[in-house]
């Protein structure tokens, strides 16, 4: 009787289906035409739809490797038309499904995935632009800039813009992601305290909204839509092509680090050359950071190797020394006709800075190695099997009136006495007028904010240990009242949460989610429309 029961079947399928969700790197046990409307079949391109495991995995992981979401598809784009035509479906479809661009996944905690929904793998769009993918051109209103399609690589963008002898003014650390994921998020590095962050140097761009509506949009031509896709955490639209400023390359650079055991010195001084170096006056410094040396090993990570090797022992013994050594770190880019006075122009700028005597060291490297620098890091760290480790990261910015609190809480009182932290911390000041309060950029309300980076990297099972961490720093804050926003955000859980960080921001960017991508297709990993 039993066996002729219809139940049986099902149960099968019951107990498979749980058997593969304790198996998520198996890939979807179901196929995408069982997941997604039956109608998106008769489309052109669900041809470019693929669920085999190799696809599912790649896009249901990312550099955090710690958040895993299983799409039911992902779209290898052979146009912009695909991604629009696959938009425009989901939104007219009686039942969306989530989408979300992938850039090359260089979030920390699923903010490229989508659950159940399609994957839209922007790289593959690279095969199909016919060499047109980056071009370099010149107006008179605009000078020189580049059109770029969102999904190429800013070492690309290096690459093709240094061959007409231009570059771009603001930089990320690291250049092998993309231009389309850097400008969702804000893009800073050691550039934006006088450029102001990627997203203060996009003239147009090319946006395909949450309705799969393909807009042209510029600070005079649907405004809006420009402001809101900058920093817009992927919400509104996905970025087809952005004109980026070019200016004329440097070929050198002169690349200095001094050494502080007193922060508020070392605070001051940052503050004094991000001041006196703010202007795009001729002669200012390029590009100014700052990072914290602890009692981790060598005084070198794979962000960057710097110091001499015959330097590490005595700037070990000063870690040893002091605990935690704040390590400011600036740069001046120079070419043939400034070759000899640059030693000099920084001399000068330096006088009177307080590092510690004779803990001042200087390198003197091309302009692609210095912008470049991390890659060889990355490539350590590959040959190694660390780089895909899980990344817990942490990124903030903290209003200058509040660093030295939390300096004296975070830094001392917890990242030190837990010594846990393993991985760079960053430590830099920026200048809010040279970011646009129009855009979705989040930023705090003073003149002048650091930002933070615990850049932790750990092994596969204790990312828990630097994630209870990064929670405590975050409670520190909150409870002494110290007004931190999350860079690339991620520790929201609530609606209440996120909009405590748009603050006056959030019923702007709440009206343009409606307006743009109203159906909330759009980036769910980003959990703010969306539980995901
Ligand atoms: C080693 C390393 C160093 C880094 N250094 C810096 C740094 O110095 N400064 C800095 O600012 N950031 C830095 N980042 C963070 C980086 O900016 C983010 O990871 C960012 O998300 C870019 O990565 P991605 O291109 O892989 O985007 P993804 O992770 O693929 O996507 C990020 C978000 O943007 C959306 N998105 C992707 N492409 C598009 C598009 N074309 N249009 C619209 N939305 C899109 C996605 O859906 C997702 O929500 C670093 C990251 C790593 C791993
Ligand atoms: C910030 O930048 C503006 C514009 O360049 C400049 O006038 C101002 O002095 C800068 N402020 C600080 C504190 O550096
Ligand atoms: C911190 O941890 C490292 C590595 O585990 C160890 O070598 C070092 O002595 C510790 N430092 C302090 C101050 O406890």
């Amino acid at each position: 009787m039993a066996a002729n029961s219809p139940t049986i079947p099902y149960l099968i399928v019951i107990f498979l289906t749980y058997i593969s969700r304790l198996m998520p790197t198996l890939g979807n046990p179901n196929p995408w035409t069982n997941l997604l409307p039956a109608k998106l079949q008769t489309l052109q391109v669900a041809n470019r739809l693929r669920d085999d495991p190799d696809a599912i995995k790649l896009a249901s992981t990312d550099y955090g490797n710690i958040v895993r979401e299983i799409p039911a598809a992902v779209l290898y784009p052979s146009s912009v038309n695909d991604i629009a035509s696959l938009i425009k479906f989901a939104h007219t479809s009686s039942t969306p499904f989530t989408i979300a661009a992938r850039g090359q996944g260089h979030s920390v905690r699923g903010q490229a995935m989508a659950r159940n929904g399609v994957v839209v793998d922007m790289t593959s769009l690279k095969n199909h632009r016919n060499g047109y993918g980056i071009t370099v051109s010149w107006s008179p209103s605009m000078g020189f800039y580049a059109d770029v399609g969102g999904e190429q690589l800013w070492v690309d963008v290096l690459h093709a813009t240094l061959e007409h002898g231009l570059a771009p003014v603001s930089w990320t650390d690291y250049l092998y992601i993309t231009v389309g994921g850097t400008l969702s998020n804000a893009g800073i590095g050691g550039q934006t305290f006088r450029y102001g962050p990627q997203i203060s140097n996009v003239y147009e761009m090319d946006v395909i909204n949450g309705k799969g509506d393909f807009v042209t949009c510029s600070p005079q031509k649907n405004t809006k839509l420009f402001h809101a896709v900058l920093g817009g955490l992927g919400q509104f639209g996905i970025i087809a092509r952005a004109r980026i400023v070019l200016e004329p390359s440097p070929k050198r650079v002169k690349w200095v680090r001094m050494l502080y055991n007193d922060f508020s010195a070392f605070a001051r001084d940052q503050e004094h050359l991000v001041s006196i170096n703010g202007r795009k006056q001729k002669n200012a410094l390029d590009y100014l950071e700052g990072l914290l040396l602890m009692d981790q090993g060598p005084p070198d990570n794979w962000r960057s190797s710097f110091f001499p090797l015959s330097d590490h022992s005595r700037i070990i013994a000063l870690v040893t020394k002091y605990g935690i050594i704040y390590c400011l770190e600036v740069a001046k880019f120079y070419d043939d006709r400034s070759i000899n006075s640059v030693d000099k122009e920084l001399q000068n700028m330096f006088e009177g800075m307080s590092f510690i005597p004779g803990y001042k060291f200087e390198k003197d490297i091309s302009y692609v190695d210095f912008l470049n620098r991390v890659r060889s890091g990355e490539l350590k760290l590959q040959s190694q099997g660390l780089w895909d480790v899980p990344h817990p990261w942490l990124n903030l910015f903290v209003p200058k009136s509040q660093i030295s609190d939390f300096n004296s809480g975070v830094f001392k009182d917890i990242v030190f006495n837990r010594n846990i932290t393993t991985g760079p911390v960053l430590v830099y000041p920026l200048n809010r007028s040279k970011w646009d309060d129009r855009m979705s950029a989040v930023v705090p309300d003073e003149d002048v904010f650091y930002t933070i980076g615990f850049l932790h990297s750990s092994g596969f099972d204790d990312w828990k240990a630097l994630d209870v961490l990064n929670k405590e720093i975050l409670l520190f804050c909150y409870n002494a009242g110290i007004e931190v926003k999350q860079y690339l955000p991620k520790y929201y859980r609530t609606k209440e949460e996120w909009k405590k960080h748009f603050g006056k921001k959030w019923r702007t960017f709440q009206e343009r989610k409606y307006q743009f991508d109203p159906k909330m297709i759009l980036s769910p990993g980003q959990r703010i429309f969306n539980d995901n």
